[in-house]
């Protein structure tokens, strides 16, 4: 059977989930706002802009839209200087040969990301010409809870949403999934993500026939 195998990127693909927290702290701290990384799962899988306003719940500090629009480009650039030297060291263990397996049995693959930077990073790290299809944050509309960005990526390979299986590092990405009535699988920390229906911690604890089971 043809099932659709939909991606996150940040910290499932790729490691950037680090950079993007570096990124957000310059900016709290600049705003004496006391940022951790426990705070830091909040923001995973949600929009820059969402991001944004959750930092600034957390310090409960108002802030006009242009000094909102002034630090959103200071967090992109920011976090796009350290993409700078990207290659494919930065893909996470087991992810190619996941990507491999899905190949070799025609399965659809798809991304699935929030993020605007998506396209490059993919092509910097010379994993694109894996993917059938690409849903990134210039697509869609609603910010992960909402399934809309999976819903879309299950659509453009044609298959329905019951068939297509979700790898997300995010809580947010996890509720997507489920919400859209999808298999939902972890990949990260079971403390964090126990509402997926399976967790791993990465990619190489996910074997053939998990794949296989997934498949038929
Ligand atoms: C992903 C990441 C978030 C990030 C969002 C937007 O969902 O997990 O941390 O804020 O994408 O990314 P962008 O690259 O467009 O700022
Ligand atoms: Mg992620």
């Amino acid at each position: 059977n043809k099932k659709a195998f939909i991606f996150d990127l940040d910290g499932v693909i790729v490691d950037t989930a680090k950079y993007h927290f570096l990124a957000w702290q310059k900016i709290a701290k600049a705003l004496n706002i006391n940022f951790t990384h426990e705070n830091n799962e909040l923001l995973k899988g949600v929009s820059r802009v969402r991001s944004l306003d959750i930092i600034l719940e957390l310090g409960n500090v108002q802030a006009s839209q242009e000094d909102k629009d002034k630090w959103l480009i200071q967090k992109n650039e920011d976090y796009l200087s350290y993409l700078v030297d990207m290659d494919e060291s930065e893909i996470l263990p087991g992810v190619f040969k996941t990507l491999q397996l899905l190949k070799e049995k025609n399965q659809g693959i798809a991304l699935g990301s929030a993020s605007k930077n998506a396209r490059p990073i993919l092509e910097k790290t010379g994993i694109i010409s894996y993917f059938d299809v690409i849903v990134d944050g210039n697509d869609v509309t609603n910010a992960k809870p909402d399934p809309e960005v999976f819903l879309k990526a299950a659509q453009l390979l044609n298959i329905d949403p019951k068939d297509a299986i979700v790898f997300e590092d995010s809580v947010a990405g996890i509720q997507a999934a489920n919400i859209g009535g999808m298999v939902s699988v972890g990949i990260g920390e079971e403390t964090i993500l126990h509402e997926a229906q399976y967790i791993f911690k990465d990619f190489t604890v996910i074997d053939e026939s998990f794949i296989d089971n997934l498949i038929h």
